[in-house]
């Protein structure tokens, strides 16, 4: 049942507080850096974890800033890339069995052609891990391909329809399907909303369905316009300077508080969003935090 339309001001929505527990960089002296991403979201109605890195800091930086694993009590993996789910088995590893939300292409294959001084090579960077295996770790699989209310307030985006037209797909990504290498549609891309009292805050894995069409599709399923943060991958410096360029275009016009850029929104991305947003905008390295 969507919560939806039916909140008031003050209506006792969730407490929380959100830590990035893996990403490229390190900022605050604690934690190691890995190309990947995880965020733990600690509300007063339990513990989740959003994506898992690759599997080499999330357990290593949970203990360095004090987070217990042992106390989730849902994953959610935002798409199948070994980023974001490598780190699936380590989690399960110290969490023991637990509900794992995703969309069921998780488990496609995955590949990176890489074109370099003339030469091709082709690159696997799908989930690294049979279904099977991560269910002996104690994963129990619950598998959405629309929107859903995963928890009281919490949602997950399902599929991402694509309007956008200036939002096109990374053609240096393919995923295998019957056999055969095709451009990778990324059905599995999918966002986290949670409902605070300051407005929606979204968490992106990739946003590799485009960042504009996440949030219209947020905006046309919530009937909320208001997002008091967004953070996480947006894979803006992947794509053209144009992608970039119309989708601050586009944020500028939205009513977004805070702007927290990840992960494989790079380098060169983050430091527009930065001169754009100035301080609405942060970089979301291990061990930032939101609370509210
Ligand atoms: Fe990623
Ligand atoms: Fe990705």
């Amino acid at each position: 049942m969507l919560r939806f339309g039916q909140i008031k001001e003050g209506d006792g929505l969730m407490k929380m507080k959100i830590t990035i527990l893996c990403e490229n960089t390190v900022g605050r002296r604690v934690g190691l850096g890995e190309h990947g991403f995880s965020a733990l979201i600690e509300t007063d109605q339990g513990n989740y974890l959003f994506d898992t890195g690759s599997g080499h800091s999330v357990v290593r930086n949970s203990l360095e800033l004090n987070k217990d694993l042992r106390t989730l009590k849902k994953i959610f993996l935002s798409h199948g890339h070994f980023d974001h789910s490598g780190g699936l088995p380590e989690v399960l590893k110290v969490r023991g069995k637990v509900d794992v939300h995703a969309h069921p292409d998780i488990f496609l294959d995955r590949v990176h052609l890489i074109r370099e001084n003339g030469k091709e090579t082709s690159k696997f960077i799908g989930l690294p891990y049979k279904r099977k295996y991560l269910e002996s770790l104690g994963a129990n699989f619950i598998f959405n391909t629309d929107f859903t209310e995963v928890e009281k307030g919490i949602f997950l985006t399902g599929e991402i329809p694509r309007k956008t037209l200036f939002e096109k797909p990374d053609p240096t990504l393919f995923s295998e399907i019957e056999g055969k290498s095709v451009q990778d549609k990324f059905s599995d891309d999918q966002s986290l909303i949670l409902e605070t009292e300051k407005g929606l805050i979204l968490i992106l894995g990739c946003a590799h369905s485009g960042l504009i069409n996440i949030i219209h599709h947020v905006i046309h399923k919530t009937g909320r316009e208001k997002f008091y943060a967004i953070v996480g991958g947006t894979h803006l410096d992947f794509l053209t300077p144009n992608q970039l360029e119309e989708t601050i275009e586009v944020l500028k016009k939205m009513d977004i508080e805070r702007i927290g850029a990840a992960h494989c929104t790079g380098m060169r991305a983050a430091f527009r969003l930065s001169q754009e947003f100035g301080e609405r905008f942060f970089y979301g390295h291990v061990g930032s935090t939101l609370e509210m």
